[in-house]
C-alpha cells in the first residue's frame, strides 16, 4: 500500500468517526488516564509553546490547557474532526490560546525552535515513515524542549501471515476490547473491534513498541527518553524524548 493510499483510508476512516468520537475512545479510561499522563510528565509551563499533533476532537489539547496557560497549535488532517474541535473551541471562548491547522504531521510547516513542548497521542503511529517525521519535531522544538507520544504499546511490523505478529496484536487489542465494553458499551467496541482490523491487516495503522519507538527519538537525535506505561493498562503508554539545551 503506498503512502498515500494509507492516508486516504485513515482520513476516510476519521471522517466517519468525528461525530461519535468523544462517545467511543474518548469515553475509555485508558485513553483519559493515557492523556493525563501525557501533560504530567510534559512540564508544561505558563506560556509555553505548544503542537499537538493530530489533535482530532482536542481531548489532548484541552487537558494541556487545564494544567497550564499555555499556547496551543493544534493540527490534524481530518477536517472532520478539527471541525468538532473548532466547534469546542468557540463554544468554550478559548480561540485566543488555541489556533487550528489542517495539516499532514508527515509535512509539518513550521521554523525551527519554535515550540516548547510537541505532543501526539494515538496519531503518529498512523505514519509509516517515522524518522523523517521525528527529525522535523526535533528541529521545531525549542532547545530544552520535550516530545511527547502517547500511544498503544503495540509491535504491528512483520508479515501479516506471521502467526506470532498476529497473536503479538491480538493480545494488546483483547486489552483494548475489553475496556471498550466495560467503559463505552457496545458502540465503543464495535469502533475499536473495527479498528482492530486495520491494525492487523496495516490499513493506514503501522504501530510500534513503545521501545521502538524510544529508539527511532534516539536516531532522530533526541536524548533522556524514558518509557512510562499506564498502571492498569500497561499496553498503553508514553514516550518521553528531550531536545538538548545549548
Ligand atoms: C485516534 S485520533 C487521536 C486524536 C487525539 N489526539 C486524541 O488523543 O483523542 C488520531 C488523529 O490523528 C489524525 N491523523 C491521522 N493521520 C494523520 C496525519 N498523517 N497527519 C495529521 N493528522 C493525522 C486523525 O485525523 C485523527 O484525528
Amino acid at each position: 500500500m503506498t503512502k498515500k493510499t494509507g492516508n486516504k483510508v485513515t482520513r476516510d476512516w476519521f471522517r466517519g468517526w468525528s461525530n461519535e468520537y468523544d462517545r467511543t475512545l474518548g469515553r475509555l479510561k485508558f485513553h483519559r488516564n493515557l492523556l493525563d499522563m501525557m501533560v504530567k510528565n510534559s512540564a508544561v509551563k505558563s506560556n509555553d509553546k505548544v503542537l499537538d499533533i493530530g489533535c482530532g476532537t482536542g481531548l489532548l489539547s484541552l487537558k494541556f490547557l487545564k494544567a497550564s496557560n499555555c499556547f496551543i497549535t493544534a493540527v490534524d488532517n481530518s477536517k472532520e474532526m478539527m471541525a468538532v474541535f473548532e466547534d469546542k473551541i468557540r463554544r468554550l471562548g478559548i480561540d485566543k490560546q488555541v489556533v487550528c491547522k489542517l495539516m499532514d504531521a508527515d509535512s509539518l510547516k513550521f521554523q525551527d525552535n519554535t515550540f516548547d513542548v510537541v505532543a501526539s497521542s494515538v496519531t503518529l503511529h498512523h505514519l509509516k515513515e517515522k524518522l523523517s517525521v521525528l527529525k522535523k519535531i526535533r528541529g521545531i522544538l525549542k532547545p530544552g524542549g520535550s516530545l511527547i507520544i502517547g500511544d498503544v504499546d503495540m509491535d504491528s511490523t512483520g508479515s501479516h501471515a506471521d502467526i506470532n505478529r498476529f497473536k503479538r496484536i491480538i493480545r494488546v487489542l483483547e486489552q483494548e476490547w475489553i475496556s471498550a465494553l466495560k467503559d463505552g458499551g457496545v458502540n465503543a467496541f464495535v469502533k475499536m473491534f473495527d479498528n482492530g482490523k486495520k491494525h492487523i491487516l496495516n490499513q493506514g495503522e503501522y504501530c510500534i513498541s513503545l521501545k521502538q519507538w524510544a529508539d527511532v527519538c534516539k536516531k532522530a537525535g533526541f536524548h533522556k527518553i524514558i518509557i512510562k506505561r499506564i498502571p492498569r493498562y500497561k499496553c498503553f503508554g508514553i514516550v518521553v524524548a528531550r531536545k538538548e539545551a545549548v
